[in-house]
């Protein structure tokens, strides 16, 4: 069935500004690390995709090595593009990032320019675009100079294959540096995507003020924990989970039985909310004002829903934060 997007699709979805910047992002942004792979069932991905866009979820974000294998997320998406969302590329907003293992020899990761600008060509290829929404710099590399990094950035917008520039995994010092050197050379660093939930809040300790101060603006990623801020593990491990897939590192079976007592006293909180945990955990990430996205993953599109439905309240009083306080501290 050819695929026609929904008319109401801009019709509940809140967008942000991203910094200063002229661009808005939807406060829910769908991520393909994991879920649109070689080895993931295609048809679910395109369902989840649909749904995303059907609801305003104009922001999908990319990267060279999400798949697995490394660089099918991105073959995935220029399927569907071709397929499904070709008349709609002026409505999407598409991220790429380098900076990860892509391939072998001193030229497939990091920070180097040969690297940034020879995996920015392979992503478009892959995706069959001609430019990217986003291009980022995928984490800090200590042995180049920051002004090469950043001078490949700039040299991929003015080569017309990026529209802005973003970091990820960048500390509060090197984000300064980072948006010092794109704006002397005029290119203003759009956003900054870093790791951001109830279990990990690195960001408050110095990021966000940066980033408010220079006027970038901020995706957070995992802020679900990648699942541990849901009712995906509160009954147990479920076969098929991401803690249960051995090639995914990331999430432990050990990390979520640490959480899991908080996780449950959280959702009780969030029933009292009348919100799903997910949902709760959304509203939490975005109460801040610099945050402009939450960068979701969903399995499945009643995963991806229930996360949307947390934009039906996004509100806390004093007290409820307090008591999150309470639990994340207890
Ligand atoms: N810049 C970086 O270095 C970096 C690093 C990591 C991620 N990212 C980006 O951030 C995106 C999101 O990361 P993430 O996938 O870790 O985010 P997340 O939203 O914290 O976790 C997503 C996972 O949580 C579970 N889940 C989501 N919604 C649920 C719900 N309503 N109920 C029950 N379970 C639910 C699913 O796990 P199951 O698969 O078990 O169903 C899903 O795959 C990535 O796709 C990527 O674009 C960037």
């Amino acid at each position: 069935m050819p695929y026609l997007a929904s008319d109401s699709r801009y019709a509940s979805m809140l967008y942000n500004r991203t910094g200063r910047s002229g661009l808005k992002l939807p406060a829910i942004s769908l991520g393909w690390w994991y879920n649109f792979g070689g080895r993931d069932v295609l048809e679910n991905g395109r369902a989840i995709a649909r749904r995303a866009f059907d609801m305003g979820v104009t922001h999908f974000d990319l990267a060279n090595n999400y798949g697995p294998p490394p660089g099918s997320a991105e073959e995935t998406f220029g399927l569907l593009l071709k397929q499904d969302f070709h008349p709609y590329r002026d409505e999407l907003i598409i991220s790429t990032k380098a900076g990860y293992d892509m391939w072998p020899g001193p030229y497939g990761e990091w920070g180097s320019r040969k690297y940034l600008l020879a995996s920015l060509d392979q992503s478009l290829k892959r995706m069959g675009l001609d430019y990217v929404d986003i291009f980022y710099s995928h984490r800090p590399d200590p042995e180049t100079p920051l002004e090469e990094t950043m001078g490949a950035l700039d040299s991929a917008v003015r080569q017309g294959k990026a529209l802005y520039v973003g970091i990820s995994n960048y500390g509060p010092e090197k984000t300064e540096e980072a948006a010092r050197i794109l704006r002397e050379l005029g290119t203003p660093c759009l956003i900054h995507q870093p790791r951001y939930s109830m279990f990990d809040r690195w960001i408050e300790d110095g990021l966000l003020d940066v980033l408010t101060e220079e006027g970038i603006g901020c995706i957070v990623f995992s802020p679900l924990a990648q699942g541990q801020l849901t009712d995906r593990y509160l009954g147990g491990i479920p076969t098929g989970a991401r803690a249960t897939k051995t090639e995914r590192v990331w999430l432990t079976p050990d990390d979520v039985k640490k959480n899991l007592p908080k996780a449950k006293k959280l959702n009780e909180l969030a029933k009292q909310r009348g919100q799903s945990l997910a949902q709760m955990a959304l509203a939490w990430v975005l109460r801040k004002p610099a945050v402009t996205s939450a960068l979701i993953g969903a399995s499945s599109v009643q995963q991806l829903d229930d996360n949307l439905a947390a934009l039906n309240n996004l509100q806390f009083s004093d007290d409820e934060l307090q008591a999150i306080e309470k639990i994340l501290k207890s």
